[in-house]
């Protein structure tokens, strides 16, 4: 019998690629470098599935002039690159790997908080750039995340797990999303449900962790920003756009806010040149679920979900699940 044909549309662990050998023909991009839309489509005209991750897009032109694919599985929780209805309406299986970078990304969320309200990223360029000539009692004053206010916009599983680090920092926690947490698990992450002017007023260190959509677009701007305290924090490790980054630059140039921790930006990796100028920011290039450990459990999740989707089974992370095989 003929094995099922699929594209590895960039470079995974030698783990993931042995596994998916097993089961497939695999067309292997090995490479770190993007396929221009023309050669992603080129390669997967004659493919039954592909194994993405958050940087290619498939969309109703590509699924037009791909008439064997199947299924498309995300390396990645957020699946906005992926367009879900035109998928459905192909018959396309698509999935996302939630749950195995939760804890990871939360943890990153952390590191941003503390790089940014302890200046640590700027005192290392400082430091590297030999300007230290000495310990200076008022050198570097940042601001304290103990006992500050957390706020969490957007409160799914990573929102869940930012918030139940904050215990360990004794800060009060905060939280806007459509719909209130089950009671327990508001207790266990000791969060209290707040309208969005509510958040925006009272946190010192506003975190957002919503899934970027039409309806999420620029959920942060020049007047949500406007409402935020001078003395606060933004960090977003969920994706670009939920930002308005040009609003934020401003509100950073004007000090109208402390600083931004971010990990995500409009239109990466070309991201605005005037972040750039900024020493009230902290800058990573989209690496909130980067740990080796992590990243090596999403692709093999991913490729978990192409071999059932494409052996009879149901994936276990069907978006779409009125497309069944
Ligand atoms: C990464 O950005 C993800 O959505 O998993």
């Amino acid at each position: 019998m003929t094995q099922p044909k699929i594209l590895i549309a960039r470079e995974v662990f030698p783990e993931v690629l042995a596994l998916l050998e097993r089961h497939f023909e695999v067309d292997y991009h090995a490479s770190d470098a993007l396929l221009a839309p023309e050669q992603l489509t080129a390669r997967l005209a004659d493919k039954d599935g592909v194994l993405t991750m958050p940087t290619e897009r498939i969309d109703a032109a590509l699924l037009a002039a791909c008439p064997r694919l199947r299924a498309v599985c995300n390396c990645a929780v957020g699946y906005n690159n992926i367009d879900l209805d035109a998928c459905t309406r192909a018959g396309v299986m698509v999935t996302n790997t939630p749950g195995v970078l939760d804890d990871t990304t939360a943890d990153f969320a952390w590191g941003l908080m503390l790089a940014s309200a302890r200046r640590i990223v700027a005192a290392d360029q400082w430091l590297r750039a030999r300007q230290w000539d000495g310990w200076k009692y008022q050198g570097w004053l940042g601001q304290d995340l103990h006992h500050a206010t957390l706020g969490i916009l957007g409160m799914g599983r990573i929102g869940q797990a930012v918030a139940r680090r904050a215990a360990g920092f004794e800060m009060r926690v905060i939280y806007h999303n459509r719909s209130h947490l089950p009671a327990e698990h508001e207790a266990q992450c000791r969060a209290k449900w707040v309208d969005k002017l509510t958040l925006l007023r009272e946190s010192d260190f506003l975190v957002l962790m919503l899934p970027y959509s039409p309806a999420t677009h620029h959920a942060i701007g020049a007047a949500e920003l406007a409402q935020m305290k001078p003395t606060a924090y933004l960090i977003n490790i969920a994706r670009g756009g939920v930002v308005d980054d040009a609003a934020l630059i401003e509100a950073l140039q004007q000090r109208r806010i402390a600083g931004a921790g971010l990990d995500v930006f409009e239109n990466e990796p070309a991201l605005d040149p005037r972040f750039f100028a900024l020493d009230n920011v902290v800058l990573t290039p989209h690496i909130g679920s980067a740990s080796a450990a992590t990243r090596l459990k999403m692709a093999m999740l991913a490729a978990d979900n192409l071999i059932a989707a494409l052996t009879g089974g149901t994936p276990p992370n069907l978006l779409n699940p009125t497309v069944k095989n």
